[in-house]
């Protein structure tokens, strides 16, 4: 490997899973005092999100709006609650690629590309210690 290891910047949000945007809401915005920067429906993914600025990093919120998602079924599977920790990346193609090299169970072996060009990868739990793992590239 000649390729110095790519970096992780920030941790740059941390996805909750809730089944109900306002109660949810009820807590994060109104009793924890973090004001959401936007709050809208991403129908690509089926579910709505909620952005909660907290410093350099984001609270995530994320609610199912169809019952045959991915988020759909683990919120019916497992409850509401922590769904992923994503931290930015400096060169996510280079890190995916050293990942896969030493043997880390990679869900996206290629960065998924936004619409806005942002790309990210998600990280096997069984490769972080129970965690799934978001990579992403502003
Ligand atoms: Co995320």
């Amino acid at each position: 490997m000649n390729n110095p290891m790519p970096k992780v910047k920030r941790i740059h949000h941390v996805a909750i899973v809730v089944d109900e945007m306002e109660k949810s809401l009820s807590f994060w915005r109104d009793v924890l005092g973090l004001n959401p920067s936007e709050i809208r429906d991403v129908p690509e993914q089926k579910s709505q999100v909620a952005f909660l600025p907290a410093g350099e990093s984001e609270i995530e919120l994320v609610k199912p709006t169809s019952g045959d998602s991915g988020i759909a079924r683990f919120l019916a599977r497992r409850g509401p609650g922590m769904h992923h920790i994503c931290v930015e990346v400096d060169d996510i193609q280079t890190m995916l690629a050293q990942l896969k090299a030493r043997g880390v169970h990679l869900i996206n072996e290629m960065p998924i590309t936004t619409a806005f060009g942002k790309k990210y990868a998600f990280i096997h739990p069984e490769s972080t210690g129970g965690v799934l793992v978001e990579l992403y590239e502003a």
